[in-house]
């Protein structure tokens, strides 16, 4: 299989939907590298896996390794890079910051959380050859406590404000939208009224494509509070807890290691 370029995802808009999810290392990144078009090394490794209040507290190096981690072993699928939380507070630091973890990482996309206030910055970025995710809608980074968190573009004046930021964000070169927590109605419009893909969070179906955290996919973290967005499709932590069980078993009735496993 070859790599999957961005041709190709633009051809998939109003046709099949674009498919993302979220890895933050080697062996995530080896089993879905080529089931899904993108594979986003988001911010919310934060969260989900350093048990960070929010995403404010993660670092450029800490997107750097793990960016590095999930590049190296991702051959088919495009990837994209979160820039982290006061890395993009003006032209020069994004721009210096952008091509730091892109040299880096490898990665073909670097995202940022996005809003009327730094179209200038994505203009910036792509004029410089840095290929731009924009984020719009909820957009974490600006949350410290994520209960509070609720849906936007809800009545016609945020709509239209939503679409035209989207418009505005095309214009300065952005190559996917991405939309968080956004209603149905604002989705189907915004999708509608750019040429570039969305792709959806917590934004319904009528986005040019979805992602999820995959922590969120495989119910990691079963105990802690999900979005009403969140879908698990398993539950991989029930067959760690047997297979941790199955191991303590074994070891306490001296199963395990066999001599099969054993060294003469
Ligand atoms: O950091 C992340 O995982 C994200 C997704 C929620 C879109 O930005």
């Amino acid at each position: 299989m070859f790599k999957i370029n961005y041709k190709k995802l633009l051809l998939k808009k109003n046709i099949e939907p674009i498919t993302c999810l979220t890895a933050y290392s080697k062996p995530l990144a080896i089993l879905i590298d080529g089931k899904v078009d993108l594979i986003l090394i988001g911010d919310s490794l934060g969260t989900t896996l350093y048990g960070m209040k929010n995403t404010r507290t993660v670092t450029l190096e800490m997107m750097k390794n793990h960016g590095k981690a999930v590049v190296k072993n991702t051959s088919i699928s495009m990837t994209i890079i979160d820039m982290p939380y006061n890395t993009y507070r003006n032209k020069k630091e994004a721009l210096n910051n952008a091509r730091n973890i892109l040299n880096f990482t490898k990665a073909d996309y670097i995202k940022i959380e996005t809003d009327k206030k730094n179209i200038g910055i994505v203009k910036h970025l792509s004029k410089n050859k840095i290929k731009v995710v924009s984020h719009i809608g909820i957009t974490p980074q600006k949350f410290s406590d994520f209960n509070k968190i609720k849906s936007v573009g809800k009545n016609s004046k945020d709509i239209n404000e939503l679409m035209l930021l989207a418009r505005q964000l095309e214009d300065a070169g952005s190559k996917f939208i991405v939309l968080e927590c956004v209603s149905l109605t604002a989705a189907k419009k915004i999708t509608k009224s750019i040429s570039i893909p969305t792709i959806g969070i917590g934004a319904s179906k009528y986005c040019d494509g979805q992602v999820l955290v995959i922590d969120d996919v495989l119910n990691f973290n079963s105990k802690s509070k999900k979005p009403k967005f969140v879908k698990n499709f398993t539950n991989i932590e029930n067959n760690i807890v047997s297979a941790v069980k199955m191991f303590v078993k074994e070891v306490k009735s001296k199963k395990f290691p066999s001599r099969n496993k054993s060294y003469k």
